[in-house]
This record gives C-alpha cells, sequence and structure tokens, in this order.
C-alpha cells in the first residue's frame, strides 16, 4: 500500500519524504488556501516546489466544472512536471475529461467520490486514481470503511486498473483498516503517519533498555 500525504504545506510534505516512506501528495482547493496560496501564478509555482519535493505522484486539483475549461486547466496543471497527477471531481463533465485525459496519456485522480457507483464510472473513464472521502462519510454515520472494500472488490472482480486511493482519512487507526480493506494507497495528513509509530509499551521498553545499558556504561 502507498502512503500519500494529504497538504499543501512544504515542511510537512518534506517531514515525511525526509521519513523515506512517502509515494506521493495529494493536495486540493481548501488545502492549498489554508497556506494562503492564491492566484494562478502563485499556484503553477507551488505545485511546481511539490513536485520537485517528492518524487512520487503529486496530484494536483482543477478548480473549473465546464468539459473545455477542466481540459485546459488539467493541461495546464500536467505541464508543471511528469509527476503531476491532475485531479477531477466526480461530476458528468469531470468524468468526460477523465476520458480524454486518458486517451492522452495524462494521469488523473477521481475526487469526491462517495459510492461505488461512482468508483466504476472513474474506472471506466481510466482515472489513474480513485478517491473515496472515507472521513466525510463517517461524518454523516455511515462506514467509509464498507466503501473502501466494497470498491476495492468491485476493482478486483472487474479487473479495473484505476487504484483505489482512500482519502479523508482522520485517525491512524483508519489507515491499518485502509490496509485490510485492500485501498492501494492512503492519503493523510501528517500527524496520522506519525500516529502509526505510537505505543506505550516501545517506549517503556526503551526506556529500560537504555537504563540497562546505562547501569554498567554510565
Ligand atoms: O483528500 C481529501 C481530503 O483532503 C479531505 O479531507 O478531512 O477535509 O474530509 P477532509
Amino acid at each position: 500500500m502507498k502512503f500519500f500525504i494529504d497538504t499543501a504545506n512544504i515542511d510537512q510534505i518534506k517531514e515525511a519524504y525526509d521519513l523515506g516512506i512517502l509515494d506521493g501528495v495529494t493536495t486540493n482547493p481548501s488545502l492549498m488556501a489554508k497556506e494562503g496560496i492564491s492566484g494562478e501564478a502563485n499556484i503553477i509555482k507551488h505545485y511546481k516546489q511539490i513536485a520537485e519535493t517528492v518524487e512520487g505522484d503529486v496530484s494536483a486539483e482543477v478548480i473549473s466544472t465546464e468539459y473545455s475549461k477542466i481540459i485546459e486547466e488539467g493541461k495546464r496543471l500536467a505541464d508543471i512536471a511528469e509527476n503531476i497527477v491532475v485531479k477531477v471531481p466526480m461530476i458528468k463533465d469531470g468524468v468526460k475529461a477523465i476520458s480524454h485525459f486518458t486517451e492522452i496519456g495524462i494521469k488523473t485522480n477521481c475526487t469526491l467520490v462517495f459510492s461505488a457507483g461512482q468508483a466504476i464510472l472513474a474506472a471506466k473513464a481510466g482515472a489513474t486514481y480513485v478517491s473515496p472521502f472515507i472521513g466525510r462519510i463517517n461524518d454523516i454515520s455511515w462506514e467509509g470503511m464498507d466503501l473502501i472494500e466494497e470498491i476495492a472488490d468491485i476493482y478486483e472482480n472487474c479487473f479495473f486498473d484505476t487504484e483505489v486511493l482512500a482519502a479523508s482519512i482522520r485517525s491512524s487507526k483508519q489507515i491499518k483498516d485502509c490496509a485490510l480493506a485492500g485501498a492501494d494507497v492512503v492519503t493523510c495528513p501528517l500527524h496520522t503517519i506519525l500516529g502509526l509509530l505510537k505505543h506505550p509499551l516501545t517506549d517503556i521498553g526503551l526506556e529500560k533498555f537504555l537504563s540497562d545499558y546505562r547501569k554498567l556504561n554510565g
């Protein structure tokens, strides 16, 4: 399972990348706004910096919602760097745009996916990744992990190549659950990745090893 970080914050991307476990980055307009990035030139410059910081795929989301505009914007984003993946919302014009990007060899991430039916459409259009939003499904008291499992099963049954990229992850436990449910990729904030490190017995065990060492070695 690949690990992507879900942020537009360069320091956090570097911190995760330096751990040697990072396979890529996902962003969205809200995450870009959180970093105060505005204006097309600045947005492009920022995506370029992210794409240069990591080796893996970097999802850059279009803000257009009409087919021809999505195509124009997506091509501009794809031109920024080879590892840019154009993130397109699950709407009718978006599906059509993903089909076109697939034909011309531009990688895509179909975002804002909340049902298995939507995931089938994304895969039929040839999306490189599909992004089901686990946390937002849980927010309305459904079970996000069931959707990951369903999509993973369907893709396996139908031999779709699209990778299941579990998004809107809010806890470290969900990362483990995604691995069990068959996700190909998880994208999550830095603190949920670092949360995987934590176990009290590790801390207690390390303290004991070090204190025993110090007893004899000063
Ligand atoms: O990748 C999508 C993600 O950024 C959404 O997360 O926490 O806003 O639902 P959240």
